[in-house]
């Protein structure tokens, strides 16, 4: 059940939304809902989960975020150290529904062979 203070957080271009606790970073809000976003390191280092904000409004946990002032410019952030201020549109065209893939296959069955003779 989403808090009664949480921003909503649409993705796109799936359309997918959750909600995102204004303490809590987008990325770990996306994945309580099922939603994966490209992550590594969630410190704000690495860049693997960089994406577009399309509308609204995001604060950082950390003060120097790995982005250059032209990226923030442009929109782009980090949500592994973002918190939501305002319901957002985020740009995320890797992001992935766990709740949509397909089962994983099941495992072979393995037949003992029969001892000659027997039927
Ligand atoms: S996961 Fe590394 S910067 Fe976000």
């Amino acid at each position: 059940m989403p808090d009664a203070a949480s921003f909503s957080v649409e993705l796109r271009p799936q359309g997918w939304r959750f909600e995102a606790p204004p303490d809590q970073t987008l990325l770990l809000a996306a994945l309580d809902m099922g939603l994966r976003l490209p992550h590594s390191c969630r410190n704000g280092t690495c860049r693997a989960c960089i994406a577009k904000l399309a509308a609204g409004t995001i604060d950082y946990r950390i003060e120097w975020p790995g982005l250059s002032r032209e990226e923030k410019a442009e929109g782009w952030i980090l949500p592994c150290v973002a918190c939501a201020r305002s319901d957002l549109v985020l740009e995320a065209p890797a992001a992935i529904n766990l709740f949509d893939l397909p089962p994983p296959p099941a495992p072979p069955v393995i037949v003992a062979p029969r001892p000659p003779g027997s039927t």
